[in-house]
């Protein structure tokens, strides 16, 4: 164990089983002083303690091999039940222990994963797509760690990238896209006012991804065409992107609802709005053209390369 290590896990019993005051008191220490990890490990290093996995969008080619050797290695695996496609945990988690995390709440999982790494078992705690985008991956940390137990995080394909990839185009492309938005819709989670999905549609040279939107298609776009979009900005619906029965839906922001409903999704898809989406209209790179030539002349040759 590092000294970074030693130092940010440390167990408190005033706390311990109350997932919410393990929350608080882990945040309120980082913003004292940044954990001491950060600046001795790097992202794709074994550490010691519980790795929390990012599965990858379905397909079992699309999990890392750091992912995949830890899978190999583990006696639990936690995953993220219907989210994570079983073909990856038949082919990976032969020897492991399965236990589906959905329906459980923090109370249960964190003695559940806390035991067993105690006890002695390789632990892993498997999230889709990446765990750091709309995995609720931090609080299960913090409580862990708050309860003396290390973890780290081994990142994934998220599920806009595997949607990309089947799409043939980029989320970012010259003179159509220069940014690129996660998000997701309002609903349970997020009130009207916090919903930005329309804020990024606006801004143009964004290409919008909403997770967690596929059974709100029809309202998120009634509220981009209620707040004047063009109503023939292409929209595409990827479901279970990377999966075998993976699926496309093409159209715009006038038609995409339609044929989300007549194909019956509620769940799984990526909704991918934007002028990107089509992989069209874009001019030529810097990279390519004029700066390939100029060489060590230029010294922003780097960054451009980085476009
Ligand atoms: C709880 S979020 C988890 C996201 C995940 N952490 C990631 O990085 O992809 C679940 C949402 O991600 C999207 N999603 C996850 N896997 C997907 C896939 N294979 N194809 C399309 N969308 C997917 C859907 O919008 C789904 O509602």
């Amino acid at each position: 164990m590092t000294d970074g290590e030693r130092e940010a896990v440390g167990g408190s019993a005033a706390s311990e089983g109350d997932p919410q005051a393990a929350i608080d008191a882990r945040g309120a220490r980082r913003r004292e002083e940044p954990d001491g990890r950060i600046f001795e490990r790097a992202a794709g290093d074994r550490q010691e303690g519980i790795p929390f996995v990012g599965a990858g969008p379905g397909d079992p080619g699309l999990l890392t091999v750091t992912g995949r050797e830890l899978l190999e290695e583990a006696d639990l695996v936690v995953h993220a039940g219907s989210l994570v496609n079983s073909e990856l945990l038949d082919a990976y988690c032969d020897r492991a222990e399965l236990v589906n995390s959905v329906g459980k709440d923090l109370e249960e999982l964190i003695p559940l994963m806390r035991n067993a790494y105690e006890d002695g078992e390789a632990v892993v705690r498997l999230h889709s797509g990446d765990p750091s985008i709309y995995g609720a991956a931090l609080e299960q940390m913090d409580a862990l760690e708050h309860e003396g137990v290390p973890t780290y995080f081994v990142p994934g394909v998220t599920a806009a990238f595997a949607a990309s990839a089947t799409l043939r185009t980029q989320l970012t492309l010259n003179e159509v896209a220069n940014h690129v938005a996660f998000t997701r819709p309002q609903g349970k989670t997020l009130t009207e006012e916090e919903d930005h999905v329309s804020d990024f549609v606006g801004m143009g040279d964004v290409t919008t991804c909403v997770y967690l939107g596929t059974h709100a298609v029809r309202d998120t776009m009634e509220r981009l065409l209620d707040d004047g979009h063009d109503p023939d900005v292409p929209v595409a619906v990827v479901y279970h992107a990377s999966w075998p029965d993976e699926d496309v839906l093409v159209g715009t922001i006038g038609t995409i609802a339609d044929r989300v409903e007549e194909a019956g999704y509620r769940a799984s898809a990526l909704v991918v709005v934007g002028d990107a989406v089509t992989g069209s209209g874009y001019e030529r790179s810097f990279l390519y053209g004029d700066w390939a030539n100029r060489g060590s002349r230029n010294a922003d040759r780097t960054e451009a390369g980085d476009d």
